[in-house]
């Protein structure tokens, strides 16, 4: 096998877990990619913490940029603007390319970073930024990008849909169940941006910009957290037959004014009816509706935010992306090494 060298960029929830699936799984990764994936260090700011792994005390350093510049692919789940901002634009400079689960860089600097790749031919690969584990940006960057999405509608944080249901169905108070979606890892680094929305309207503008083909500006997206939603708020909206969640909608409207055509998104918390799909979306999950003119509606429902569950999504872009570098072409080879049997009929055992 040839080797592609893997840095990584943080080693909190999302990182650690990266890291472990990686050692824990190297071999199907090689057979899958057709190259071996060497992770060949795990960049923090405090060697140590404790991890919610158990890795390789050597694999971790404080020197960041070191790291970057012996990679073939670059792994940021470090989280905040800078340096991480910085750390990427090394990284594409170098020859590198990036994956990233930084929903705040990417509403904040993508154009800046899109263009840095494009500029060098490199790739950013983003499928963790935006609900977890869900498959929702290759969707609607790819699969969807022959159709004409009308409207994004659904729950796309994990932290406030954890709070919101936790005070809906256990009569919890908003600051415990804060406090355990921080537990759990949920939360961002600074929970006000979960619960002030700034999360989500970083997505509803990644999603947006994607769905609509333009791009829709983080302050341009209407923002309301769900801070002044008390236990009494979400008592009344129980008795009413609804339930609270924060929403986040994308779409394409007729200004009837101008009879202008542009894009609306915004977040905020709604009454939901508790026959509506998205009222049976339990703790940190997410669910995200696309309406398409050809395809019509689609679902995408699945654990939002998490160590394991984002992981996911991340190690799926670096799999694409170190297909890219050993095959070439846009990194989605189907996977022809696992050579695994077919089993007969008898073999199963689960009943669904
Ligand atoms: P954590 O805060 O748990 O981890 C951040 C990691 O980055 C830590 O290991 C930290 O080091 C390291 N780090 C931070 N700043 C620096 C720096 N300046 N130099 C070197 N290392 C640094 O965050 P998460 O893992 O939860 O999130 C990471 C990213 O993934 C964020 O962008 C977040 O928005 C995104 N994300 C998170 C999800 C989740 O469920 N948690 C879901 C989807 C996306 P140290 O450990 O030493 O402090
Ligand atoms: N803090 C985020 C959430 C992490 O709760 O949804 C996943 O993006």
């Amino acid at each position: 096998y040839r080797n592609v060298r893997v840095a990584l960029l943080g080693g909190g929830t999302v990182g650690a877990q990266v890291a472990r699936l990686l050692l824990e799984h190297k071999e199907e990764f090689a057979s899958r990619v057709g190259a071996s994936l060497e992770l060949t260090g795990i960049a923090v700011r405090n060697l140590d913490a404790a991890r919610s792994a158990d890795l390789p005390k050597e694999l971790f350093t404080t020197d960041a940029e070191s790291l970057i510049l012996g990679a073939d692919i670059v792994i940021e789940v470090m989280g905040g603007l800078e340096p991480a901002r910085s750390y990427i634009l090394q990284a594409i400079n170098s020859g590198a390319d990036v994956v990233t689960a930084n929903k705040a860089l990417l509403a904040t600097h993508g154009t800046e970073l899109f263009e840095a790749a494009e500029r060098v031919g490199a790739q950013l690969y983003f499928e963790a930024a935006v609900a977890g584990a869900i498959p929702i940006i290759r969707p609607l960057r790819e699969s969807l990008a022959g159709d004409r999405v009308k409207r994004i509608m659904g729950i796309v944080n994990g932290t406030t849909n954890y709070i919101l249901d936790k005070m809906d169905t256990e009569g919890a108070s908003f600051d415990d169940a804060l406090a355990v979606a921080t537990e759990l890892g949920y939360a961002e680094a600074d929970p006000t941006a979960d619960v002030d929305a700034f999360d989500a309207a970083q997505k509803a503008s990644i999603l947006a910009s994607l769905a609509f083909h333009t791009t829709i500006p983080l302050e341009s997206v209407h923002r309301e957290g769900i801070r002044a939603i008390s236990g009494k708020t979400v008592e009344l909206a129980k008795k009413a037959g609804y339930v609270v969640k924060l929403l986040a909608v994308c779409e394409r409207l007729t200004d009837p004014a101008t009879g202008e055509e542009g894009v609306s998104a915004r977040v905020y918390p709604a009454l939901i009816s508790r026959e509506h799909p998205l009222a049976a979306v339990h703790k940190a999950n997410n669910a995200v509706f696309v309406e398409a003119e050809a395809a019509g509606s689609l679902m995408f429902y699945g654990a939002g935010a998490g160590g394991p569950e984002t992981a996911s999504a991340v190690l799926g872009d670096l799999v694409s992306a170190a297909r890219r570098h050993v095959i070439g072409g846009p990194g989605l080879g189907a996977s022809t090494h696992a050579n695994l049997p077919v089993l007969p009929i008898s073999a199963i055992t689960t009943r669904y």
